[in-house]
């Protein structure tokens, strides 16, 4: 039975004090969550706003999930590549690393708005791995690709991340066609589910040595309530990464519900 991964990408959605009531309220609809025999392990990682990266962890670890099923954990959304120095408004790995367990590295938004590029994400990622984290390392092609090849895009986009670097902790592919991404537009778990086989294709073609079992494959753009078994069923795709839906209570409770009906794949 595959373990399945659901993140959530908080963005700057809300304050210290909204992001504590939010985690309140997600532990106690976890507390009391029932899971049947068959759920598979489902790992759930919340990545809020940097500053409340501390004070969230600390609630966390004073809580004790029911389930050995269900494991809850944190993550940061950036980093910079340089473990410290002159960057002034930059987070070092340092300042985070006692409070989460993954990086989010790439997100279109960092690409697109703030113009960051494949040969400083190699550099985070080397950086997160040196660390012992979890690199997540967002890709997707903007929309006029998405239909047309866009294979050498994501090749360039997955080879560039990873290059020169010895892969020998889990890392996550997060991929989010930037035309699905907060757009309520998502791209269909079919499609999605060749762009995973794409993805470890690409990987196994060119670094043979890697273990593929250390990959996994989420997929983020869109995903809700009415989607996301969808996804979560698919034969290779790993997990979720939920944008806007995992910052209302409401909407996230409907999602722990569809998740706790999952069969075993
Ligand atoms: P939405 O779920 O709001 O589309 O955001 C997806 C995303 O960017 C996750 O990283």
């Amino acid at each position: 039975m595959k373990d399945v991964y659901i993140y959530c990408n908080w963005k700057i959605y809300l304050d210290d004090e909204q992001s504590e009531s939010l985690l309140r309220g997600i532990l106690s609809s976890l507390q009391t969550l029932t899971l049947p025999d068959n759920t598979p392990n489902i790992n759930l990682k919340l990545f809020p706003s940097t500053s409340s990266l501390r004070s969230l962890s600390k609630i966390i670890s004073n809580c004790d999930l029911p389930n050995k099923k269900l494991k809850l954990s944190m993550g940061c959304q950036n980093i910079h590549y340089e473990k410290t120095g002159a960057f002034t408004g930059e987070t070092s790995i340092m300042a985070i690393q006692g409070y989460c367990e993954s990086i989010l590295v790439g997100h279109s938004e960092r690409r697109n708005i703030f113009a960051e590029k494949n040969a400083d994400l190699n550099k985070k990622t080397a950086l997160i791995l040196e660390n012992k984290l979890e690199p997540v390392i967002c890709i997707g092609e903007p929309e006029n690709l998405l239909k047309n090849d866009s294979e050498g895009y994501l090749r360039e986009q997955i080879l560039s991340s990873v290059a020169d670097i010895d892969i020998s902790h889990q890392v996550v592919f997060a991929y989010e066609p930037t035309g699905s991404i907060g757009t309520g537009v998502a791209t269909s778990p079919l499609e999605v589910n060749l762009k995973s086989k794409l993805i470890k294709k690409i990987l196994k073609q060119n670094i043979p040595h890697l273990d593929l079992s250390l990959i996994k494959i989420l997929y983020g753009g869109s995903v809700n309530n009415e989607n996301i078994t969808d996804y979560l069923s698919a034969s290779d795709i790993d997990g979720v990464l939920v944008g806007s839906s995992s910052v209302d209570l409401q909407k996230f409770q409907m999602i722990l519900d569809k998740i706790i009906t999952l069969s075993p794949t």
